[in-house]
């Protein structure tokens, strides 16, 4: 969620500080994230007591760090309210219990992963590689469950911490997936099953695993590729040759930008139809 944040800020900051600041800030659960300028460090916590006065909001973070490492986290510091990380986010009809600093979540991808679970048909065995706290695998399995539909679901994650909110997040929501804790190359082939359906949230480094999944991937299967771009079509028409490189033809049913990565840049997601098997 997004909010609006120059009209609380207007008593402790002047018109040129005001510029400064962000539009918006994420919130993520009763926790907001905001983005403090370096130029205005020094009256960070009076922009977070502001803060504080937005409604359901309890600890206001700056960040102190990009997305980064194996498991993309980042660094926060709680500028004002409760001293915790920990919260429950709340997203259409799931929750999700996790630690903002010690896992990824992002609250803007909802409407990515509302995009995708929409997709699934009944009966699918599905794989979500890089699961984190288990945002897709939990919304696929309750709108499933909802349909009162059956559906097969497995989901990956390498952090330890993710692996362990996930578990009580399927808890939580009251849904049936499969959480395995792991490296998705390892994992994926130690099951040795084949998936109608294939997530891969990591947009950089899905690379790395394209060949993992396309091992994975049944005839006629949908691999969901997320990647960072300037450009989608060319992203598109890039992954699917690397699907014809690794012997797989693949057709692009369709590719959307699901959010900004920089100046220009976007989080692109290509979704691709696996038509034929390898060549031998
Ligand atoms: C960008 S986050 C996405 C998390 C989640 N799908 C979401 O949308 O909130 C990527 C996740 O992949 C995990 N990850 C990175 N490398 C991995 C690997 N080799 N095997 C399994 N998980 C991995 C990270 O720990 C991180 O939680």
């Amino acid at each position: 969620m997004k909010q609006s944040l120059k009209l609380f800020l207007g008593e402790i900051l002047n018109n040129d500080e005001i510029k400064l600041m962000p539009r918006a800030f994420d919130v993520i659960g009763d926790i907001a994230i905001i983005e403090i300028p370096s130029e205005l460090e020094a009256k960070k916590k009076e922009i977070g007591k502001a803060i504080l006065n937005f409604k359901h909001i309890k600890v206001v973070a700056a960040k102190a760090g990009i997305f980064e490492g194996e498991y993309r986290t980042r660094k926060l510091e709680i500028i004002a309210g409760e001293d915790r990380k920990e919260t429950i986010h709340k997203e259409i009809e799931c929750r999700y219990l996790l630690n903002v600093e010690e896992v990824y979540f992002s609250e803007r991808l909802g409407n990515e992963r509302i995009r995708i679970a929409r997709q699934v048909k009944e009966n699918e065995k599905i794989l979500v590689m890089f699961a984190g706290v288990g945002p897709y695998p939990v919304l696929i399995a309750k709108t499933m469950k909802m349909k009162k539909e059956n559906v097969e679901i497995y989901a990956i994650e390498l952090n330890p911490v993710g692996y362990k909110y996930m578990v009580e997040n399927v808890r939580l929501n009251k849904v049936n997936i499969k959480c395995i804790s792991g490296d998705v190359k390892v994992e994926t082939s130690k099951l040795g099953l084949k998936f109608d359906r294939i997530v891969m949230p990591l947009p950089k480094d899905a690379g790395n695993f394209l060949e993992t999944a396309l091992n994975a991937i049944n005839e006629n299967g949908i691999i969901h590729y997320y990647g960072f771009s300037d450009n989608k079509e060319i992203f598109a028409e890039e992954v699917k040759k690397q699907c014809e490189y690794y012997g797989y033809n693949a057709e692009i049913l369709e590719t959307v930008a699901c959010g900004a990565f920089g100046p220009r840049v976007d989080r692109v997601c290509v979704d691709l139809k696996i038509k034929n098997l390898p060549r031998a």
